[in-house]
């Protein structure tokens, strides 16, 4: 670790990898119940724990203000540590929320099959293609459309309403609806592929809950702590945050993809919006933030202040969605110190990007937005993303690829550690 004190004498692309936090012991399969981009390994977590302890940190409750998928969560929930999470994507929050709880077996199984009874017998006749959501017609025919209402039908009917166990099997539900959909697969951008073999519903739908129920066996969770995961923007400051001991995150990713793009089709199933576009407000690093650029540019640190200028020679739209990330992130920061009781920690995980040969070095930025929050002190160290070493681009659909030709992606992302 870097004890950063002089800003402008730190290059960031110098610093070296520090191998401890590049692997870590193997994931549960609970990690992998639902699909997430962005997830981040979760040893992430354990390392920080490890860390604050050997640096005589408290660790009785942590939080992670950008939860996603609940990663943080689980691992909290492991080691039986009071966690608050908060994410705005309402699809990240039920996956965070159903990892986090442990199930009865037997009352799983129950469940199970009275859904698939309920599935296999059960007439209904409100079932009206041609009327559905223009935008879910776009991704299913109607013989898809037709066996996922049925089976949303059968796991309402056959679950407590309001109950964990609704939960769990909606989580199943949510994870089949793109391989049963028209999407392509694996493809960071939303796109139909024409050629596409479309998973049969009740087959996904099957293999998808055994997979859950064999995580849920395998969970260790046992302990008494409580799990408080809130479905709003951590920007918002009517939302009551506790005070905890330390704070692990990984914020959004500047500009590069729109998380409530990616996530419409379980959130036009569950009903959590009518126009999938209405997720992106208030999401930071959307390019879809209105804004006013020229009152707002006084706000922004040496470091966002430089980038944005020469952003701006280039393409003022980029420009002006990078200068409204790094507002954002500035104010992040600062709720994230106020959050923390004296002595704590926040860590954060954080990459860089470039665009057009202007490099966007969010890792600088936030380091400074850390010391201007007053963070007494702030330290930096670097590791190496695994999986993306193999394929480090990106080819025109998004989709990852070791051709050379496509847009270069970092495999590598920044560890910043500030201390209150
Ligand atoms: C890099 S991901 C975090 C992934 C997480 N560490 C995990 O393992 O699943 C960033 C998250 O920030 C969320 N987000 C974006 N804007 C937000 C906001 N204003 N308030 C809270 N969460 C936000 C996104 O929905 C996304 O889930």
């Amino acid at each position: 670790m870097i004890q950063i004190t002089d800003i402008k004498n730190i290059d960031f692309d110098s610093i070296p990898i520090d191998s401890f936090w590049n692997t870590g012991e193997k994931e549960l399969k609970m990690h992998k119940i639902h699909a997430y981009p962005a997830k981040f390994p979760a040893f992430i977590t354990t390392k920080a724990l490890d860390y604050a302890r050997k640096n005589s940190i408290k660790t009785n409750q942590i939080a992670d203000v950008f939860c996603g998928c609940g990663t943080v969560a689980f691992e909290a929930k492991r080691c039986d540590i009071d966690f608050w999470g908060c994410d705005i994507n309402p699809v990240a929050t039920m996956i965070a929320k159903v990892k986090s709880r442990k199930y009865q077996p037997e009352r799983l199984k129950k469940y199970y099959k009275d859904i698939l009874d309920t599935f296999a017998h059960k007439n209904i006749s409100e079932i009206d293609y041609d009327s559905s959501n223009e935008r879910i017609r776009y991704w299913y025919d109607k013989a898809h459309y037709d066996d996922l209402f049925r089976l949303k039908v059968a796991i309402d009917e056959s679950t407590p309403l309001k109950s964990d166990y609704r939960l769990f099997f909606t989580c199943a539900f949510s994870n089949i609806l793109k391989s049963t959909s028209r999407w392509l697969t694996k493809s960071i951008k939303p796109q139909v592929d024409p050629n596409k073999q479309i998973a049969d519903v009740m087959d996904a739908f099957k293999k998808q809950c055994k997979f859950m129920m064999s995580a849920n066996n395998e969970s260790d969770v046992t302990g008494e702590s409580s799990t408080d995961i809130i479905t709003g923007s951590f920007l918002d400051s009517s939302i009551n945050m506790p005070k905890v001991d330390m704070i692990i995150t990984s914020p959004p990713y500047v500009t590069s993809y729109e998380y409530a793009d990616l996530h419409q089709l379980s959130s036009l199933w569950l009903g959590f919006v009518k126009d999938y576009r209405e997720l992106r407000e208030g999401s930071i690093g959307s390019r879809h933030h209105v804004y006013n650029f020229e009152r707002e540019l006084k706000h922004l640190n040496n470091t966002g202040t430089h980038i944005v200028f020469r952003l701006l020679d280039n393409n003022s739209s980029k420009a002006h969605s990078v200068a409204k990330y790094y507002l954002d992130m500035q104010h992040v920061t600062a709720t994230c110190y106020s959050m923390l009781s004296n002595g704590g920690m926040a860590l954060f995980v954080i990459g860089n990007t470039e665009f057009k040969g202007v490099k966007i070095d969010n890792a600088c930025h936030l380091a400074e937005s850390l010391q201007n929050s007053g963070f007494s002190e702030v330290l930096v160290t670097k590791r190496k993303i695994s999986k993306k070493i193999l394929t480090p681009y990106r080819d025109q659909q998004g989709r990852f690829t070791k051709d050379g030709r496509g847009r270069k992606i970092y495999s590598e992302e920044f560890i910043l550690i500030g201390r209150k």
